[in-house]
């Protein structure tokens, strides 16, 4: 096999640095399957690792990436044979500890490996991937909380995010009345397009900073933490229920008890991190009830070599919906 391209991040000088490189089979971390990758994900925290921004590559050199779908090129694994259309998402090594997801081959241990099919092909398992499930899990655990469309507004934080638009457009395929809360007032026509009914500013949440405001949210889908979290917790209304899955505001927020002892609000944390092996029905539902009505809208396709700069973008909080990596 020829050499081909990859990103591969380096710890250098305690700096964190990514390049585009040409490397060959052998420059990979052992595995049975060898894929040539068709798509890539790019999430928050892969834009985090390729930026150098994060803690989240754990090993260097390293190649990021915690999510591709491809062709089996070769294997060595009775499981899988040249030819099979196939995706590694997820898990606490790949893209973390083993060489991921940006790289024009992958190969990876069979185990890590789960063959594309149930009404998914090689783009939408990625183009859905950890986003679209993550929003799925949110969304069902909302309703195992007890939230009906008639009991009122559903607030989406990170609305414009990979998650977000995804959770925008599953709550109101399933009748639910969503504001989407959002910090770029010129992506309000994109919002709507997915489903949300109305949009308000990150700074609109609450219209007052008292323990208790006016009750305005039954139920809420956060991405964020920080200061909007405890904004939400403030305007719940009774029984009302938040599901808090991300920190792009940040990992602490200050609340008081009232919320929870005056108006029964419940706080739900979500872990969507998940292999596809692992996945449930939450995953199954994505190919059928859940499946996101605006896939195309959402997905931003972005060539492998325009990966470093959109990366950038992302963590300057420019992008909206998700990035997907064509190879
Ligand atoms: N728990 C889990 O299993 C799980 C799974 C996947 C992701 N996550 C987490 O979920 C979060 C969202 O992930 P993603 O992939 O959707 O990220 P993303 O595409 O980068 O979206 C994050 C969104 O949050 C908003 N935002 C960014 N910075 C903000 C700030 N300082 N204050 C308030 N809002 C801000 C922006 O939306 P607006 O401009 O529209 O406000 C942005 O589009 C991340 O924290 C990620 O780590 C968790």
């Amino acid at each position: 096999m020829k050499s081909f391209k990859v990103i591969r991040l380096h710890s250098e000088d305690g700096h964190r640095v990514s390049r585009v490189e040409e490397t060959c089979l052998d420059d990979l971390d052992p595995g049975d399957v060898v894929i040539r990758s068709q798509f890539a994900a790019v999430n928050y925290k892969d834009a985090r690792a390729v930026t150098g921004a994060g803690n989240v590559v754990k090993r260097f050199p390293c190649i990021p990436g915690v999510e591709v779908s491809g062709i089996v090129a070769a294997s060595k694994s009775s499981k899988f044979r040249e030819g099979d259309v196939v995706t590694v998402q997820g898990g606490p090594e790949f893209g973390i500890r083993h060489d991921g997801a940006y790289a024009q081959y992958v190969r990876v241990p069979a185990e890590w490996v789960h063959p594309v099919g149930g009404g998914f092909d090689s783009f939408s398992v990625v183009a859905l991937g950890l986003a679209a499930y993550t929003a799925a899990v949110a969304v069902e655990e909302l309703i195992a909380h007890g939230l009906t469309p008639d009991k009122g507004k559903v607030a989406v934080t990170g609305a414009t995010g990979g998650c977000g638009s995804f959770v925008i457009d599953m709550l109101a395929g399933l009748g639910f009345h969503v504001v989407a809360v959002s910090g770029k007032p010129e992506a309000a026509d994109y919002l709507r397009e997915l489903g949300a009914k109305d949009v308000i500013g990150r700074d609109a949440i609450a219209p007052g900073a008292k323990p208790l405001e006016t009750q305005l949210w039954a139920g809420a889908i956060d991405a964020v933490g920080g200061k909007p979290l405890d904004d939400l917790l403030r305007t719940m209304k009774k029984r009302g229920v938040v599901c808090a899955y991300g920190n792009a505001a940040g990992e602490t927020f200050t609340t008081s008890i009232y919320p929870f002892i005056l108006r029964s609000v419940q706080l739900v944390g979500v872990n969507a991190n998940h292999p596809v092996g692992l996945r449930g029905g939450a995953w199954q539902r994505l190919a059928g009830d859940l499946r996101p009505r605006n896939l195309d809208r959402i997905v931003n396709r972005v060539p492998f070599a325009g990966l470093p700069a959109y990366c950038e973008r992302v963590i300057a909080g420019g992008i909206r919906g998700r990035g997907i990596v064509q190879f």
